[in-house]
């Protein structure tokens, strides 16, 4: 096996200014992909893209233009698109608030992000996966199964997408798979999530110790790459045994 699984691979990492998605930006470039990094934090993503000798462009994954525009630089820049990684999402900094009670604006900017955001970009990208197919890769978090409030409920949703998603896009060879990742140490962990209850959560997991982005990479990777080919509408856990389904 070659090291560089994505070489004269196109692959966009939305949400990859930090955290989570930058670190599977700087593996994918590490691997030889044309690495697309697309958030709104312009100034840490523009870092991340010039770091990686990548491309960066300013994006909005709750806005269809913002999307089309995307999809439109990424070809311009390097013809078509093989990988899409749907990271983006409003998690540090977000409200906590309950569903019964958290404000009906925030609720719907809170989903036209987190859930809706992966269907737009998606819509804008699949028709430039034009080299025989591609993968996607959507962002859930065990979140869609433990009580989370509106975030888990995205996350179901992404979950609910990924299956249906993989069903539309099979017959032109796109796949589409879902990463549930445990608790991750990001900063936006660290800034959103109280420290009691990020040691409660670690302490009641089977692998005994906080997730890193780079435990992530791994299962990331593997599903946009050809070792992949025949895996669709599945979600994974990259979670320490926190949830274990039957
Ligand atoms: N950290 C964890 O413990 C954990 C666990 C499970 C799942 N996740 C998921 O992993 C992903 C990344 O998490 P993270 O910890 O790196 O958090 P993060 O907040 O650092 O990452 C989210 C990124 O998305 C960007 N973003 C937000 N709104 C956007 C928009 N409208 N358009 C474009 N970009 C936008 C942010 O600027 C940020 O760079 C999220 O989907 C999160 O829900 C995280």
């Amino acid at each position: 096996m070659s090291s560089k699984r994505f070489e004269n691979k196109t692959i966009i990492v939305t949400g990859a200014a930090g955290g989570i998605g930058e670190a599977y930006a700087r593996a994918l470039a590490a691997e030889g992909a044309n690495v697309v990094v697309a958030d709104l934090a312009d100034e840490k993503g523009k870092q991340v893209a010039a770091d990686i000798g990548g491309l960066y462009v300013s994006t909005d994954v709750a806005d269809e233009e913002s999307a089309k525009a995307l999809a439109a630089a990424t070809v311009d820049a390097y013809g078509s698109i093989d990988g899409l990684v749907n990271n983006a999402a409003i998690y540090g900094g977000m409200k906590l608030d309950f569903l019964i009670t958290v404000p009906w604006d925030y609720y719907k900017k809170f989903m036209s992000v987190n859930l809706d955001g992966a269907l737009n970009v998606t819509r804008a990208v699949y028709p430039h996966m034009t080299n025989g197919g591609g993968a996607i890769v959507n962002q859930s978090s065990t979140a869609a199964w433990l009580y989370s409030g509106f975030y888990g409920l995205a996350k179901v949703g992404v979950n609910g997408l990924t299956q249906q998603l993989a069903t539309e896009l099979g017959g032109q060879n796109i796949r589409v798979n879902a990463i549930a990742p445990g608790p991750i140490d990001t900063e936006a962990t660290r800034t959103t999530t109280p420290k009691e209850m990020v040691a409660d959560i670690v302490n009641r997991l089977p692998l005994k110790r906080f997730g890193t982005p780079e435990d992530l990479v791994g299962m990331c990777l593997f599903l946009l790459s050809e070792e992949a080919g025949w895996i669709t509408g599945q979600i994974f856990n990259v979670d320490g045994g926190q949830v274990i389904r039957s």
